[in-house]
């Protein structure tokens, strides 16, 4: 039986690899016969995301060191991206309570959304002093370990548990509404679904400062080498996944991506699929990822 399952991850492996090179409407001919829908409506995966984190902690995800490349704005000028910054370090007592917004006014205001055990946070604290990042998540155990790294302090960041599609009232309690320059949303579209995206999308518009507030964006891409290794059956709509530990994981087109920041609103800045050719030597084996990156300025604020 393992024997099997095994076999048929390699094929399948094999044939995503294939797969991987060729053009986008090839895939998706592909993915469409393959597409079977499974699910009806949203529900949510906090605690199967709570159990990721419980077994992980601070293991599965690498620090996110190359954000500094994809977005310079988020760093002072005169830095580069390649610069090294020590990891922050503080002495005595570390401050656990947020500063109110007030306080704030002369620091660059950063959202993260859904941001895990910090694994983009930290980075980007370290190369710019000037930042001061709010981290959402609604798994209190990402939280539990964000908040225990030695370089969490309420001076620079302040992480909290909420559920972005509904608990915007709590958010309100640490971010008023139109008080941030920057909501970053890093691969965490893609662990909600669809039906939810727009919630979140919606959230951002009364949070970010209208006129000058940005939202940035990079996620998996359709037609990722991952996408196409994903066994049919875990299929479960057009483009999205559910893993076996039962995370979703969403591939987003630039269309799809484009639908959920109208330009009644929204302004698109940066809109693009990033392509990466990696090569495994060993198996000789040549690999296509691929993630899509936007920047969507918030030209005005709808009338809720
Ligand atoms: C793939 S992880 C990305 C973590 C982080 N942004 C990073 O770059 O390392 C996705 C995160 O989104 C969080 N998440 C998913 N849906 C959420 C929701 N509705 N509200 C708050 N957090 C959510 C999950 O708990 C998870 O930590």
């Amino acid at each position: 039986m393992q024997h099997n399952t095994t076999n048929n991850y390699a094929t399948r492996s094999n044939k995503a690899l294939a797969l991987a090179q060729l053009e986008s409407n090839e895939i998706a001919k592909y993915l469409e016969s393959s597409f079977q829908r499974t699910t009806e409506g949203a529900f949510s995966t906090k605690q199967e995301w709570n159990s990721f984190y419980s077994t992980k902690q601070n293991r599965f995800f690498k620090n996110r060191y190359n954000l500094r490349y994809f977005f310079p704005e988020l760093l002072p000028a005169g830095i580069q991206p390649q610069d090294w910054h020590p990891p922050l370090e503080w002495k005595g007592e570390r401050c656990m309570e947020p500063p109110s917004i007030e306080e704030l006014c002369q620091h660059t205001i950063v959202l993260e959304i859904g941001c895990g055990v910090g694994n983009s946070i930290f980075p980007l604290i370290r190369a710019n002093p000037n930042l001061f990042i709010f981290g959402i998540d609604f798994s209190e155990e990402a939280i539990r370990v964000l908040r225990n790294n030695i370089e969490y302090d309420c001076r620079r960041v302040y992480a909290f548990v909420a559920d972005v599609t509904k608990d915007e009232e709590s958010i309100y309690q640490y971010i008023p509404p139109h008080s941030v320059d920057y909501i970053t949303l890093f691969w965490t579209l893609s662990a909600q679904f669809p039906q939810d995206m727009k919630y979140t999308v919606e959230l951002a518009q009364k949070l970010l400062k209208p006129g000058t507030g940005k939202v940035l964006f990079r996620d998996y891409a359709f037609g990722d080498l991952a996408q196409i290794r994903q066994h049919p059956k875990n299929c479960i709509d057009r483009n999205l996944y559910r893993r076996g530990d039962g995370t979703l994981a969403y591939y987003f087109t630039e269309s799809f991506l484009q639908s959920l920041f109208p330009s009644s609103h929204w302004q698109t800045l940066q809109l693009q699929t990033h392509t990466k050719t990696v090569t495994n030597r060993k198996e000789d084996k040549t690999m296509t990822r691929r993630w899509l990156q936007a920047k969507f300025l918030l030209v005005s604020t709808p009338n809720y």
